[in-house]
């Protein structure tokens, strides 16, 4: 059987914990929901019921997950795509500038990999206009110790698979202390005897099939693994009871997982292609190393050079990918009022989506893995 690394995701813990999460994220509020993608429609609804508008316009990354035009489109509103900063996964701010009306109710951005996407030029901006910022931070690890916002923010978090914190579902939205927006209540769902057990058996599942000797064998089958498209969100669920149960562990685990060492094995690989027209997104955004990333994401010279390099390391079975591929216009179901895929529109987002590769990061990439890697990009 051919061994394969897994693109992303840690294993998860499957000792239970009675402990109640509520208090985990305090000051913060946690609300919690069926996935990220609910967790970002309620942070929206929220929002949309603070400031009540007739055309409700939320603005987000042209570059991202198809799960915020959902989000979006659940509440009624018209998502408005909004280019990135050139070579940055944050949102350029002068595109921003021109897109925020009296209409803009909410803007998403993006901690994509984990990344700070952030500035105080974005929150100033922001807040001239009177709008909540959401920050989606489903590939980010969020933590008490760590996490900050102002009272105009949300902050999302998604519990799915091959996120920071995963338990297979479930997200949440954290609410800053004092702030009066109205989020959602919805009671846990589904505690039987039955679905403990499914989920137990789930995680156990995941666990065994993410060892590269299983995954080699699983992307062989026809189960659409990473594969990006539009999908629309029906309602805002709870999120299920089992599944809570293995919150706690999971989140105390990852504020264990140090990826310092990884990290600076990444920037050695990197930093002498740099003259070479590669781009260290994770040494560019965060510099200092603060931040705990989901991914290790680079931009390759060109097109060309990045789709010859992923060629390569998808025939070896290294866990590279291009992500999301395209920018959100040109993916799969995309809805029209989201406008006409045209490249020209957003040439930063298009750029970064032509260009980007992704290498696992997780405990577990070996020496063996990382020459492989170096040999992969240096190919050309
Ligand atoms: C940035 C981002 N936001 C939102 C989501 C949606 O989260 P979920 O899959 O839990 O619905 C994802 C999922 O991949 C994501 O990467």
């Amino acid at each position: 059987m051919s061994r394969a690394l897994r693109p992303v995701g840690e294993p998860i813990s499957t000792q239970q914990s009675s402990q109640e999460i509520s208090t985990f994220f305090n000051p913060f509020k946690t609300h919690l929901y069926a996935s990220g993608t609910a967790a970002l429609a309620a942070a929206v609804g929220a929002a949309l019921q603070h400031r009540p508008t007739q055309q409700p316009e939320v603005l987000l990354p042209a570059y991202g997950c198809p799960s915020l035009v959902s989000a979006i489109i659940f509440n009624q509103a018209k998502p408005v795509l909004v280019d990135l900063a050139k070579n940055k996964i944050e949102l350029d701010s002068d595109d921003l500038a021109t897109k925020l009306t009296e209409n803009t109710v909410a803007v998403i951005s993006v901690d994509l990999f984990g990344l700070p996407s952030v500035s105080d030029s974005h929150r100033q901006l922001l807040r001239q206009h009177n709008c909540t910022l959401i920050r989606d931070c489903a590939q980010a690890r969020v933590l008490p110790t760590t996490i900050t916002s102002d009272d105009s923010e949300l902050i999302v978090i998604s519990f799915g698979r091959g996120k920071p914190v995963s338990v297979l579902t479930g997200g949440a939205v954290l609410q800053p202390p004092n702030q009066p927006f109205k989020l959602p209540h919805l009671a846990a769902v589904t505690d039987t005897f039955a679905s403990n057990l499914l989920t137990r058996l789930k995680l156990e599942v995941y666990n065994l099939a993410i060892k590269p000797s299983i995954y080699g064998f699983l992307e062989h089958l026809p189960i659409g693994l990473g594969e990006t498209r539009y999908s629309q969100l029906e309602e805002i669920g709870g999120m299920p009871k089992p599944a809570i149960r293995y919150l706690l562990t999971n989140l105390n685990r990852a504020s264990t997982v140090d990826g310092s060492a990884l990290r600076q094995d990444y920037e050695n690989l990197f930093s002498p292609k740099t003259s070479q027209g590669w781009i260290d997104l994770c040494q560019q955004s965060d510099p200092k190393r603060t931040h705990h990333l989901l991914r290790y994401a680079v931009l390759a010279p060109s097109k060309a050079i990045r789709d010859k390099v992923l060629a390569t390391a998808q025939n070896q079975k290294l866990g590279f990918t291009a992500l999301y591929g395209q920018p959100i216009p040109h993916i799969a179901g995309i809805p029209p009022i989201v406008g006409k895929p045209d490249h020209s529109a957003h040439p930063n987002a298009t750029e970064l989506a032509e260009r980007l590769l992704t290498l696992p990061f997780y405990r577990g990439i070996s020496a063996t893995d990382l020459q492989q890697f170096s040999q992969a990009i240096s190919l050309l």
